[in-house]
């Protein structure tokens, strides 16, 4: 579980905003895997919106970067495709992926996230602030 509060924060509202609902999917599916429900479709639900929404969100970052001619957008934007070539390689999709399987995405994930909110789009949203 990973839980939303203000060092989060990168002072820009549409990103925080994007931020909290990424932090919901995931702990949607997090609660998920802990209750153990069996319902397939349920879980492929989750995932396809988790993988929708990262997709969404890294336009709406990128966006940003090139509205506002960001100097450290190479960088940043590697890192999400790096993620991206990742949540594409798994094939998160797979039925034949098990619980662990998701459990460990989710471990990988909150831990790029965090990662990445605290150092990369807190860069950006301080740019964003006087640019
Ligand atoms: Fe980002």
């Amino acid at each position: 579980m990973i839980k939303w509060n203000d060092n989060f924060s990168v002072n820009h509202a549409g990103i925080d905003e994007q931020h909290k609902e990424l932090i919901d999917i995931i702990n949607d599916l997090v609660v998920y895997i802990s209750e153990k429900d069996t319902e397939f479709s349920h879980l492929l639900d989750l995932v396809t919106k988790l993988d929708n929404y990262v997709a969404e969100h890294f336009k709406y970052e990128e966006a940003l970067m090139t509205e506002h001619s960001y100097p450290e957008m190479d960088v940043h934007v590697a890192q999400h495709n790096g993620l991206r070539k990742k949540l594409e390689e798994l094939n998160i999709f797979s039925v034949d992926n098990t619980i662990e399987f998701y459990k460990e995405l989710l471990d990988e994930l909150i831990d790029w996230l965090s990662k990445h909110i605290m150092q990369t789009d807190k860069k950006l949203g301080a740019y964003l602030t006087i640019n």
